[in-house]
């Protein structure tokens, strides 16, 4: 997985809780370095043994650690691909943009670059449903992306999101209306 992410969760933990934690948290995990290049890719392995590692030293769900951890993401992941983005849009056409522009651009830097792949379809104006395929399982974590998404348009009030299958799977289904 892009270092980007490794860089960011490094950030996350020493910002959110402290940077003992963080090395506590390399030792829990089993991970002999914390050094982290958002250039350089790290297998996925890693990544799994940090979200386990850290629910098991804080007790917290890995699902929940993850939405949080993917509403943190937003600002950042916004801010490195920003060129990207139109100016008119909210949540959902960001959501309904992400395969086709966002997550394309990251395939195209690096051919290890795997971001999930995102079937978004309009079911309404104000709703779209997404299909997450990944065999990361990392629902939880677009769960959080999409809430940090909300907050980022500033419609954290506006938009409700509904995971309609388990987080953990392969295939996870999440509803996302907008009420007006
Ligand atoms: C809005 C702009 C977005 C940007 C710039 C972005 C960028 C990225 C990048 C760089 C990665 C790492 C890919 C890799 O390591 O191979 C990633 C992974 C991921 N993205 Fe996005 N993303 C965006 C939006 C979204 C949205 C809207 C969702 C969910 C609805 C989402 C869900 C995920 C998930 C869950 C992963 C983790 C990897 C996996 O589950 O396979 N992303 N994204």
């Amino acid at each position: 997985m892009h270092g980007t992410i490794f860089t960011l969760l490094k950030r996350y933990v020493q910002t959110q809780y402290d940077h003992s934690t963080w090395v506590k948290l390399l030792e829990v995990s089993g991970l002999e370095s914390g050094d982290f290049d958002h250039k350089q890719v790290y297998p996925d392995e890693h990544m799994y043994a940090l979200v386990g590692g850290a629910a098991r030293m804080t007790g917290i769900p890995a699902e929940e650690l993850q939405e949080k951890f993917g509403e943190y993401l937003v600002p950042d992941l916004l801010y490195m691909y920003g060129k990207l983005l139109q100016p008119e849009w909210r949540t959902l056409e960001m959501i309904e943009h992400t395969e086709t522009v966002m997550h394309k651009r990251v395939r195209e830097e690096h051919q290890e670059n795997a971001p999930p792949v995102l079937h978004v379809s309009r079911m309404a104006a104000n709703e779209v449903l997404i299909e997450y395929v990944s065999k990361r399982r990392m629902g939880a974590l677009a769960v959080g992306i999409v809430r940090g998404l909300a907050v980022y348009f500033d419609e954290a009030e506006q938009i409700v999101v509904e995971p309609t299958t388990r987080e953990d799977g392969q295939h996870v289904q999440i509803r996302v209306r907008r009420l007006s």
